[in-house]
């Protein structure tokens, strides 16, 4: 375990000298347990499939999709502290075998192996950054589940609205398909 927490560490601040000149998309703000379930029941994961959560914050949703999902699942996160705090987790729980976060700009990966990616940034990051980047990486057939800002010029293949969470809190869930 002590050799794990090391490599935690070294990983996170090796990859961390990348995200420097990174730009902040949405700050931090977790999707609640019982919609983390409802996003990935949407977008249809299987077992074995792959998945991205792109900005993941504490890794609640990687987690879920490696946990209950059986899927392959990777975060990526700019902040340092969060990768940390979700590798770690990550690691107590025994999922390093198929889940992962990557200490990273979201802009700067390749996601053409996705079968789901998971979005929940600020309207300006979605439209104007993410959408022409999954435009041209994701294979035909990848379900794109995002949270609360939908992608204006894409068609949603459904909306789900949750009136309220159980904490006073609606939302919004947009499926899409490439
Ligand atoms: C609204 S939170 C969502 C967290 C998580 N996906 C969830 O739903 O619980 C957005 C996350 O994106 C991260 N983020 C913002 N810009 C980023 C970037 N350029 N690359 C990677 N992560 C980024 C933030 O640090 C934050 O943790």
């Amino acid at each position: 375990m002590r050799r794990a927490c090391w490599l935690l560490v070294i990983g996170c601040a090796a990859l961390s000298a990348q995200t420097g000149d990174a730009e902040k998309l949405a700050p931090y703000y977790p999707t609640p347990e019982t919609i983390v379930d409802k996003m990935l029941r949407l977008g249809g994961l299987k077992a074995g499939e792959k998945m991205y959560d792109l900005g993941s914050g504490d890794g609640r949703i990687v987690i879920v999709a490696a946990q209950k999902f059986h899927a392959e699942a990777v975060g990526v996160e700019l902040d340092k502290d969060l990768c940390k705090q979700s590798t770690a987790k990550i690691l107590k729980l025994g999922l390093d075998k198929n889940a992962h976060i990557i200490n990273g700009d979201l802009l700067k990966q390749n996601y053409s192996s996705a079968d789901l990616v998971t979005v929940y940034l600020l309207p300006d990051a979605v439209n104007n950054k993410v959408q022409p980047l999954l435009d041209k990486q994701l294979k035909k057939g990848t379900r794109i589940v995002a949270k609360d800002f939908d992608f204006r010029n894409w068609t949603p293949e459904k909306v789900e609205n949750i009136a309220d969470d159980g904490e006073g809190r609606s939302h919004t869930l947009y499926l899409y398909r490439k």
